[in-house]
């Protein structure tokens, strides 16, 4: 071959398609934070999920003050200590983790990626995080249990109709699981406007896959199976103090109350005997409140006074953000999307590198700010800019 027809090759072979598909864009190593996950998944993911994973509501301005409000509290970096050996563990109901990140629970994972849950559950179980799988999982508890090695966390939405939400508490009761995560902040549906803009399932498109109403919706997940859904009129309902007394006499689990925002809430959780507290507003999600959780966070904790942990999530895309939310008394820290964007992407071990990716960040930051234990994280770390 002349050295010109191989130059001609080796350019040919460069532009084709089956090149694209191996280029060094998309290689997992080339990912260097969460967000370099994101175009990966984007190009994966059907547009209308897309939509549906990446929507805040109205006009998205809570979803991004998620973020925005951890970039306005500064580290403040201690020096002349010896940081070479850390301790990133956390402590949750007596249980020590390796670190005080966890998988909160995103509905409908296959929609992402075909082995969705499964996926994330090992993901999960190979770097050893507490996965909080949810209600509308699209594979069922006990099948995620086996692939996470152990029952996961379980998040129950409470339908209108009691008897169904009765079914799935039953049902994450039976598989083991140790605590049930309650979702508060979803009692109506709320106004996802980017979502509605890339597809609704009211859309002809949309319902070539699905049923356009609450019976249609439970079907498609299979921890409604076996339930009369005939009556729910939403998948979400109102959760009151009466109905959480009414799960807490059905079962053993530990009851954890997500989306709680305010230290009124907070107060009344410890003394009605709720376990733990997720500071959560569904990354962005429900209201639009304009305020991060991060901001919600300080109320919350002062309210607890300790007495049960106190965990956070939304907006939570770097390991410096992770330490912010420990240094204002968080427990614990969670992500939504950046895992999904990682599952999306490259299946199972994109979500653990997404793990990786936000350890590594936030070991770094520990030992060179002075920071020997991540729970001993306190206020005279941060400052407000
Ligand atoms: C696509 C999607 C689906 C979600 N599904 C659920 C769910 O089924 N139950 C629930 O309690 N929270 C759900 N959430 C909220 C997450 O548990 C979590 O609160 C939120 O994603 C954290 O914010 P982040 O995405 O900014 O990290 C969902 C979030 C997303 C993005």
């Amino acid at each position: 071959m002349s050295e010109t027809a191989r130059r001609m090759f080796l350019r040919h072979l460069l532009m084709s398609p089956l090149m694209a598909a191996q280029s060094p864009e998309a290689s997992i190593e080339r990912c260097l934070d969460v967000f370099d996950f994101m175009p990966l998944a984007q190009k994966k993911i059907m547009k209308w999920h897309w939509a549906y994973l990446q929507t805040g509501v109205d006009g998205d301005l809570t979803l991004k003050r998620n973020s925005e409000a951890f970039q306005e509290i500064q580290l403040r970096a201690r020096r002349f200590l010896d940081t070479s050996r850390i301790d990133t563990t956390a402590e949750v109901f007596g249980e020590r983790w390796a670190s005080p990140l966890f998988i909160c629970p995103v509905g409908s994972q296959q929609a992402f990626h075909p082995e969705g849950e499964l996926a994330t559950a090992r993901a999960a179980k190979a770097r050893g995080r507490q996965m909080i799988l949810s209600n509308m999982t699209s594979t069922h508890v006990r099948d995620v249990s086996k692939a996470y090695g152990r029952p996961p966390w379980y998040q129950l939405y409470v339908s209108d109709d009691w008897s169904v939400a009765t079914h799935i508490v039953k049902q994450a009761d039976s598989a083991g699981c140790p605590v049930l995560i309650l979702t508060v902040d979803s009692a109506v549906g709320s106004n996802r406007v980017t979502m509605r803009r890339g597809g609704t399932k009211a859309d002809a498109v949309c319902q070539s896959c699905h049923v356009n109403s609450t019976a249609g919706y439970m079907k498609e997940h299979p921890m409604y199976d076996g339930a009369d859904t005939s009556k729910a009129r939403g998948l979400t309902g109102f959760i009151t103090w009466e109905m959480i007394d009414r799960i807490r006499a059905m079962t053993k689990m530990r009851l954890v109350a997500k989306g709680v925002v305010t230290r009124e809430d907070a107060a009344e959780c410890v003394a009605r005997g709720i376990d733990g507290i997720i500071v959560s507003n569904h990354g962005g999600r429900q209201e639009e409140s304009l305020r991060g959780t991060i901001e919600s966070l300080p109320e919350v904790v002062e309210a607890v006074k300790g007495r049960i942990p106190v965990m956070l999530d939304s907006g939570v895309r770097r390991g410096t953000d992770i330490l912010t939310a420990l240094a204002l008394g968080a427990t614990a820290v969670g992500i939504g999307r950046p895992y999904i964007w990682g599952l999306g992407a490259f299946g199972q071990p994109g979500v653990e590198r997404v793990i990786d990716i936000l350890h590594e960040e936030m070991i770094l930051t520990m030992k060179m700010i002075g920071v020997l234990q991540s729970s001993a994280i306190g206020a005279a770390s941060i400052v407000r800019k």
